[in-house]
């Protein structure tokens, strides 16, 4: 309540009070009787527009900066700064969107908000993924532009009013900050990552169309009414969220390519690791079939084709080497099948949900309780194959088929559920 009698006494302290005003749609509780009316003076300030707000209301915001953020805290004071200074005379906003970094970023992206209303703080929690955040932050915004930059200070920020002016104009509606046009370099790239770079660079190119130099970039600026159109086509996985919007957009975006130079990092470290080029592998391969294959289905039958594998494997050391009877041996193979598909697919297709630590007791006992019933539909599946026609191959990889089917429609539902 503090704040609320703030608000009441000292009438430039807009902030506060309309905070008071965003309290207010909260039913009061009982022990809240006396308080309401303190608020209810307080909201007969608050809805009275000073000089202030009209000018505010006036100067509707131009340009939301969305900055994805994963253990980034030793840099958002700094990024705030620079903005700060190439923004001034612009109407603007950042939000960070953090999906719950351990190191903390959203509490200091909070303490900033706190200070500046041009700052806003996303956090997500139980999900991962740079591509999701930037498509959330830009939907929680509402600037008629949008900015996608990193927090670490790598893209120039000195380019967003050069960005905009190109999307006020109307020249373009989207604005691509590109290592690879005259003028653009990456040298802070190491010769690994250089090399990686320009060989997804040219595999988007040639099998997506793409036709922009840098369709890699983390750095773009584009029209809001557009993206909101291509929003509900893009993936939320992976990295390569401008590489999407423009391959879905099958160039229909007048886009324009901007020279900068990808600087080096302030603090902390790249979260691009190998698994990235897995993410990019189903993202072509998504649009290239028209969106009919959605990433995670690829990595369920890529995990699903390896556990076959493993099944038929175990089957044949466990019957062939072994001797151990077919019944047994064929067991064996569906738990060691199953054993390796919840650690696969937990380090790979639910990476972004990935239990940890404790939680991967639970959801492997989990995983084997709702494949309980796919294991029995796989042995009958296979022992009534083998019944017919002794053929060993044959009926195991029919029951680890069933098998499989049900892991993956059930592991989605009740292992890796969202939380
Ligand atoms: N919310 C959220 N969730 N943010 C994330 C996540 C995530 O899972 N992963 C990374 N980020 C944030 C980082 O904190 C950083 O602000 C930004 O996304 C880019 O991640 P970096 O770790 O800095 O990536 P990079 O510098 O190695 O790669 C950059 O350059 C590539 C071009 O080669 C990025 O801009 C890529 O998007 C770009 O493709
Ligand atoms: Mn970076």
């Amino acid at each position: 309540m503090l704040f609320v009698a703030v608000g009441v006494f000292s009438p430039e302290c807009r902030l506060l009070q309309s905070r008071a005003a965003n309290f207010r749609e909260e039913p009061a509780l009982p022990w809240q009787g006396a308080a309401a009316q303190i608020y209810a003076g307080a909201m007969n300030e608050a809805i009275r527009p000073t000089s202030e707000d009209i000018l505010q209301a006036s100067v509707a915001r131009q340009l939301s900066v969305i900055v994805p953020t994963f253990n980034e805290s030793g840099n958002i004071t700094a990024l705030f700064e620079r903005l700060k200074t190439s923004l001034d005379g612009t109407s603007w906003e950042v939000i960070f969107v953090d999906d719950n970094s351990p190191d903390g970023t959203w509490q200091a992206v909070r303490a900033l908000a706190q200070q500046d209303a041009r700052v806003r703080c996303l956090r997500r929690v139980g999900r991962r993924g740079l591509s999701g955040a930037c498509i959330e932050g830009i939907l929680a915004s509402s600037a008629p532009y949008v900015a996608v930059m990193d927090a670490d200070l790598q893209h120039d920020d000195t380019q967003l009013p050069k960005m905009l002016g190109l999307l006020q104009s109307g020249q373009a509606e989207l604005v691509v900050g590109s290592r690879y046009v005259e003028g653009g370099s990456a040298d802070s790239f190491n010769r690994q990552r250089r090399g990686f770079s320009e060989f997804a660079t040219m595999i988007a190119k040639r099998l997506l169309r793409v036709e922009i130099a840098d369709p890699m970039s983390g750095f773009f600026m584009i029209r809001r009414d557009r993206f909101e159109q291509i929003a509900p086509q893009l993936s939320v996985h992976g990295f390569k969220i401008l590489l999407d919007i423009v391959a879905t957009a099958r160039g229909q975006l007048r886009t324009i390519e901007i020279p900068f130079t990808f600087g080096s990092r302030l603090s902390g470290e790249s979260k691009l690791d190998s698994m990235v080029a897995l993410d990019f592998l189903g993202l072509i391969l998504a649009k290239m079939t028209g969106d009919a294959v959605s990433l995670r289905f690829l990595m369920f039958a890529l995990v699903g084709s390896v556990g076959l594998f493993v099944h038929l494997l175990t089957l044949d050391v466990a019957f062939n080497v072994f001797d151990i009877r077919f019944a047994e041996a064929h067991v064996l193979g569906a738990v060691v099948a199953m054993t390796s598909n919840f650690l696969l697919n937990n380090f790979l297709t639910y990476r972004d949900q990935r239990l940890r630590g404790f939680a991967i007791l639970p959801g492997l006992l989990l995983f084997y309780l709702v494949c309980g019933v796919g294991l029995l539909a796989n042995i009958g599946v296979a022992f009534s194959i083998y019944d017919q026609s002794p053929n060993w191959w044959l009926a195991g990889a029919a029951g680890a088929l069933m098998g499989v089917v049900w892991n993956y429609a059930m592991s989605g539902i009740f292992v890796w559920r969202k939380r």
